[in-house]
């Protein structure tokens, strides 16, 4: 398959939308200056499995995000689509509440014997902020340290307040905080992961007044030993409260919380995009004596009780459970990575891969980095794919898929070794390049 790419329904439509939404999308991720301005079709009519339509019929494969990473089953699964078809049928919402809330929490709680109590939300960064609240509460301490991207909310983007460079390595470079109140200068400091100096030196420097530490379990490289026992050893010390954020990592490496294969001990888990299919779903959980915190605190939100985001969370853990769905991401993840390293080998191309099976991205080592992505996603969405540097793996890419992508990787990877050689790859790009990304801390 071969397109010539031009502007269409999608991309007209989305210049109307920057006149309309700020931003243009409720996501950054999501924006198709991410991916190759002015010509990435930005709407979708339908997905389903791995693909996707845009605005004007055109199908593509996805081998880039899967909806951010929210569907690990694939698009329009038809387990969780008919629990939630159930759901709506039955009534999504009413004056009482929704019995699925207690079969999640069991069902939570049996993956994690650890935790005792789940609180709910419908998105991750609001599930953090729930997390943080509780823990603050339940230390009776401010200073959060924490490492890694978890949400937007104030008290993260806190972080900037006291150096405006310092959420960095950890999101966006420049991220402005705007509009969070100064006061809160002070009371967010985020430390490198998996580098336990670096964290000890904000132990040293905030001593008593931490009261919560926030990591992702995993990201691009296990967390080391030492990390975990020093992070460990400071919270007993400081009686400080470890939040894990399983929201991307959660569901990919097994059923439940990376953390179990790490043996990370925390007080609070958080999940979301993992754990429901790209239907809106968040769960905090924790044990009892930090969980109960909650109730002395005020955190409370109509939406949060509505039947569609549990009833497609039970489904969808079933379902990964089931089907050991992990073990699939991991073999079609390995499959990818092993596939660029082939491509880029072929064509004399220098590139590193990394991240872990599930989640992997790559990144290529010349002068101009964002040119070469830029060119590599116009050279795969002309052969059907929607692709950038980076891979989330689903239930629902099979072996043949992969193939299909791989062939299409390498084709294009002689494209971007001769538009090197030029000395002038920009040249072969249609459109402006893309923006910088979110960059995860390493
Ligand atoms: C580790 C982590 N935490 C928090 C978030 C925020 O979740 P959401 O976009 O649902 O607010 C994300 C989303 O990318 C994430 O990857």
């Amino acid at each position: 398959m071969q397109y010539k790419l031009k502007i269409g329904k999608s991309q007209r439509l989305y210049k109307i939308a920057k006149g309309l939404i700020p931003g243009g999308t409720q996501l950054l991720s999501k924006r198709p200056e991410m991916f190759l301005p002015d010509l990435w079709p930005a709407y979708y009519s339908k997905s389903k499995g791995c693909r996707i339509w845009d605005l004007d019929g055109r199908e593509y494969l996805d081998m880039s995000y899967m909806g951010i990473g929210s569907c690990i089953l694939g698009y329009a699964d038809k387990d969780v689509d008919g629990a939630v078809k159930k759901a709506v049928d039955r009534g999504s919402m009413s004056t009482l509440n929704a019995p699925e809330e207690v079969e999640l929490a069991r069902l939570l709680i049996g993956l994690h014997p650890w935790a005792d109590m789940t609180r709910y939300a419908r998105s991750g960064g609001e599930a953090m902020a729930i997390a943080v609240r509780i823990a603050r509460a339940a230390s009776g301490k401010d200073v959060v340290l924490f490492c890694g991207y978890h949400g937007w909310h104030d008290w993260y983007l806190s972080a900037n307040i006291s150096h405006d460079k310092a959420l960095d390595g950890h999101l966006l470079p420049g991220l402005n905080p705007k509009g969070v109140p100064r006061y809160l200068k002070g009371t967010s400091y985020p430390f490198r992961y998996n580098d336990a100096g670096n964290f000890l030196k904000l132990v040293k420097r905030f001593k008593d007044r931490i009261g919560v530490i926030v990591m992702e379990p995993v990201r691009n490289d296990p967390p080391q030993k030492e990390f975990i026992e020093t992070i460990a050893r400071a919270a007993k010390q400081l009686k400080a409260v470890v939040v894990v954020d399983e929201i991307t990592a959660g569901f990919r490496l097994n059923t439940g919380g990376a953390h179990l294969i790490y043996g990370i001990k925390p007080d609070i888990a958080v999940f979301a995009k993992g754990m429901s299919n790209g239907f809106p779903m968040a769960a905090v959980i924790g044990k009892a004596g930090v969980m109960e915190k909650a109730q002395d605190t005020f955190i409370s939100s109509t939406y949060w009780t509505d039947r569609i985001g549990p009833a497609a969370a039970i489904a969808t853990i079933s379902k990964i459970k089931k089907e050991n769905v992990p073990h699939h991401l991991g073999k079609i993840g390995l499959m990818v990575q092993e596939g660029w390293k082939d491509a880029a080998a072929k064509n004399d191309l220098v590139i590193e891969v990394s991240g872990i099976y599930p989640l992997g991205h790559f990144s290529f080592i010349y002068k101009e980095p964002l040119v070469l992505k830029t060119l590599f996603t116009q050279l795969m969405l002309e052969r059907g794919f929607c692709a950038s540097t980076v891979f989330y793996a689903s239930f629902a890419h099979t072996e043949t898929y992969v193939k299909r992508y791989l062939d299409a990787v390498e084709e294009s990877f002689g494209i971007i070794a001769k538009a090197v050689k030029s000395g002038a790859p920009v040249k072969y790009l249609r459109g402006p390049v893309c923006h910088a990304g979110f960059k995860r801390l390493v």
